[in-house]
């Protein structure tokens, strides 16, 4: 089918969809979806999908010519159905990336050569290692209306190569990320499958009015670091629709590392993750543990989790400051679970010891229910810290059964504060003396 036809199809199937279950809420509205009807194909530009051709020269190119045409409602980059060896690359503004059905862009596997950029502000230096960082395999730095859509094309990050560099301790610097976003605003990310990303898969900082959705993100259980999504010191974001299934967590909001973090002092706020499904060793939803720029009102809801280690995981720790307020999370099921939901304020390492021990983060209003949850090893645990215990935490309808062998193990608290309704196993003295008999509305 042709692509602006196909293009076409979706929308109709789209408003079909909507009429047909009109109280489902979507992330529409939050970025106007845009047909771009001005083509190129990278072919135009000497690519070919042979499997062995090196095409980052075609790519680049076909960016450079599209950022200097900029013709009227922006270009659409068709990439046919092949697969497309290429380095590292750039977007810019005003493009759509469309990856045919069958189309593979695919990340050689030069590391020598991978270009190297400046750590993230926030962090101060590379997420892994002092210093740079590698650039993402596809990178836009200050965009806005970038689209990467098409039939369900791959974007294969052939991760496996920089993941034996961390085992064996060979790495440089940070590992790219698969796609990374900076200083970008109307972002689109939509019907695409993400595959072995070297590190996190996508990866939107310092952004604004991103949507993420109908798409697959896939790394072996065993591969370090391949978080799915990381909406990063970025506002108006939302997740839904997608399958994820990585090494480390599915998706985690941040917003800054200590130090670097507290100064740089921008939030992720606005975030909004709904029907994702998927399976990991770590967590399925998290938040942190690099908070320092805060993070508030978050919504999660209707999740599907199987074979996780944490269903839910809120962490932090001491030197990172940052408020993490107004969080709720609801409608989540999970399934083989190590354990259910985990609170914590002792999580992740410092950037260097020049943090500031009394930058203690401050963590208040969340709330999670409507959670049900099979085979879950242990239900859960809420650690506050001594001088800046959790408050205003609020547990409601959440049924976490243990294994049919063993018996239900009980929750674990400590430092916190707030209210416990209809939880089973029942949760610790800490929150059940708060709680209120009807709604959970916790002191704090
Ligand atoms: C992007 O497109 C808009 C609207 O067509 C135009 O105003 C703007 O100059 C373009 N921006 C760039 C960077 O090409
Ligand atoms: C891509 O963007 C990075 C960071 O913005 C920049 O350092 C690099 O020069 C750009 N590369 C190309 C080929 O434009
Ligand atoms: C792509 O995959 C998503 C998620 O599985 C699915 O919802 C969507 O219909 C697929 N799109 C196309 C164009 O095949
Ligand atoms: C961080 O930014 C917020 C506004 O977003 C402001 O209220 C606050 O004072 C700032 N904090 C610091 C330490 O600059
Ligand atoms: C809490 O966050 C939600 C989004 O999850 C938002 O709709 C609501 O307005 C926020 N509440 C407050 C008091 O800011
Ligand atoms: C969760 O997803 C699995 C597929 O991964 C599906 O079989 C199951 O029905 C879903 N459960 C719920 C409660 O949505
Ligand atoms: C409790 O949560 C379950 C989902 O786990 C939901 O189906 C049910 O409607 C909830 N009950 C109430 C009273 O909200």
């Amino acid at each position: 089918m042709h692509r602006f036809v196909f293009a076409i199809f979706l929308c109709f199937a789209a408003l079909l969809n909507g009429e047909a279950s009109a109280d489902v809420k979507t992330c529409s509205g939050i970025v106007e979806t845009r047909v771009r009807t001005d083509e190129v194909s990278i072919t135009d530009f000497g690519g070919v999908g042979d499997g062995k051709t090196v095409n980052t020269a075609a790519f680049r190119e076909a960016v450079y010519r599209i950022e200097h045409l900029s013709r009227r409602g922006g270009t659409l980059l068709y990439v046919p159905p092949g697969v497309f060896l290429t380095g590292s690359f750039n977007l810019t503004s005003n493009m759509t990336l469309y990856l045919a059905r069958g189309a593979v862009i695919k990340a050689t596997q030069d590391t020598t050569n991978w270009p190297l950029i400046a750590p993230l502000p926030s962090y101060g230096r590379g997420r892994e290692l002092p210093g740079g960082r590698y650039m993402s395999f596809i990178h836009g730095d200050g965009l806005h209306d970038v689209i990467i859509t098409g039939e369900n094309g791959t974007i294969d990050g052939q991760g496996d190569i920089w993941w034996n560099m961390w085992r064996q301790g060979t790495l440089q610097f940070t590992r790219p990320n698969l796609v990374e976003f900076m200083n970008s605003q109307s972002i689109i990310i939509s019907n695409v499958v993400f595959k072995n990303s070297p590190f996190w898969n996508i990866h939107p900082v310092y952004c604004s009015n991103v949507v993420i959705h109908y798409v697959t993100i896939l790394a072996p259980s065993d591969s370090p670091n391949t978080d799915g999504i990381d909406p990063d010191s970025s506002s108006n974001v939302c997740i839904e629709d997608s399958y994820i299934s990585t090494g480390d967590d599915l998706v985690a909001v941040k917003s800054g590392w200590d130090e670097y973090g507290i100064a740089y002092n921008r939030s992720s706020t606005g975030i909004t993750i709904r029907r994702i499904t998927g399976s990991s060793p770590f967590a399925g939803i998290a938040v942190g543990s690099e908070t320092s720029g805060g993070v508030e009102n978050i919504l999660v809801e209707h999740i599907n989790l199987s074979n996780m280690g944490v269903g839910i995981h809120l962490k932090t720790n001491t030197g990172r400051g940052g408020l993490i307020k107004n969080i709720t999370v609801s409608d989540v099921y999970m399934e083989n679970v190590r354990k259910g939901i985990k609170i914590a304020g002792d999580v992740g390492g410092h950037p260097d010891d020049k943090y500031d021990p009394n930058a203690l983060p401050v963590m208040t209003d969340i709330t999670i229910r409507n959670v049900r949850g099979e085979r879950v090893l242990q239900a859960g645990s809420i650690h506050g810290l001594k001088d800046s215990p959790f408050s205003g935490v609020c547990l409601n309808n959440i049924s976490l059964a243990g294994r049919v062998e063993e018996r239900d193990t009980p929750w674990q608290c400590s430092n916190v504060r707030g209210g416990a309704v209809e939880v089973s196993p029942l949760p610790c003295a800490e929150l059940t003396s708060t709680s209120q008999s009807g709604a959970c509305s916790v002191p704090s």
